[in-house]
C-alpha cells in the first residue's frame, strides 16, 4: 500500500501541536519536512530548532527533504533529531556518493531528490546504494504549485530499472499531488506520495489521505 507523507509546509504553524496530532490520527505514514535555505530555492522555511520541537510532539517517522546548497552540513544533525528518511539534491553536490554513504552509515534511509529539469541519469550510478528516489513534480521552493506530468516518464524509467535489477528502492513523488494524479502515480509504482496543500488546506485530513490511498 502506498505511504502518505503530508508536507508540514502547508500546515498551520500557529497551531503546530494540534496539526501534528490531527495528521497522525488521520492516518499519515510519514511526516515530510521541507528544509529550505533561501539559496538553493527562493524561499526559507525551518531547520533543526523547529524539527527538535516537532520531534517532541509526534512519533511519526520524519522524512526530511533538504533543499539547501550545503546538505553535507546537515546530515549528522538530522540523524540526531531522529530523522528516518533523508534526501538531498544532487544539483548542488559534487560528492553524492559520499553523502549517501554518510546518511546510511548513521542508520537513516538515503534518498536523492531530483528537480523536474534534472535528468534521471544522476541517480543511475548510485541506484544500488540508494534507499529511495524523490521525484519533484513541481519546481522546489513553494507549496501549492501545479503538478508537472513530465514526472511520469521518469517514474516509469526508474521503475523499470528497479524491476530488472530486483532493487528494493522506493519511489517518492513530491509536489502538486492530489486525488487527480495519485491513481496514475500509484499505478506507475510510486511508494510514497507527499502532499501538502491537498491535505492541510482541507477540513477533513483523513478523507484526503484515504482518497490518495484508495483513489476515492
Ligand atoms: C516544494 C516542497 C513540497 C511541497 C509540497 O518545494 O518540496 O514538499 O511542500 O506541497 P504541495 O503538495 O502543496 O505541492
Ligand atoms: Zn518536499
Amino acid at each position: 500500500m502506498v505511504k502518505i507523507a503530508p508536507s508540514l509546509l502547508a500546515a498551520d504553524f500557529t497551531d503546530l501541536r494540534s496539526e501534528l496530532d490531527r495528521i497522525k490520527l488521520a492516518g499519515a505514514d510519514l511526516l515530510h519536512l521541507d528544509i529550505m535555505d533561501g539559496h538553493f530555492v527562493p524561499n526559507l522555511t525551518f531547520g533543526p530548532p523547529i524539527i527538535k520541537q516537532i520531534r517532541k510532539f509526534t512519533d511519526l517517522s520524519l522524512d526530511a527533504h533538504l533543499m539547501v546548497t550545503n546538505p553535507m552540513d546537515y546530515i549528522e544533525i538530522m540523524n540526531k533529531l531522529g530523522v528516518e528518511y533523508l534526501s538531498f539534491h544532487p544539483e548542488v553536490l559534487y560528492h553524492t556518493h559520499r553523502a549517501i554513504n554518510q546518511i546510511k552509515e548513521l542508520g537513516m534511509k538515503a534518498g536523492i531528490a531530483i528537480n523536474p529539469g534534472t535528468p534521471i541519469d544522476v541517480v543511475l550510478p548510485l541506484i544500488r546504494d540508494l534507499d529511495y528516489v524523490l521525484f519533484m513534480s513541481v519546481n522546489p521552493g513553494f507549496g501549492g504549485q501545479e503538478f508537472l506530468s513530465l514526472v511520469y516518464e521518469k517514474i516509469e524509467m526508474i521503475d523499470r530499472i528497479r524491476i530488472e535489477g530486483k532493487l528494493e528502492l522506493e519511489i517518492e513523488v513530491d509536489g502538486g499531488v492530489t486525488d487527480k494524479n495519485a491513481p496514475e502515480l500509484i499505478k506507475k509504482g510510486v511508494d510514497i506520495l507527499v502532499a501538502g496543500t491537498y491535505i492541510f488546506k482541507s477540513n477533513d485530513y483523513r478523507r484526503r489521505i484515504d482518497s490518495l490511498k484508495n483513489g476515492n
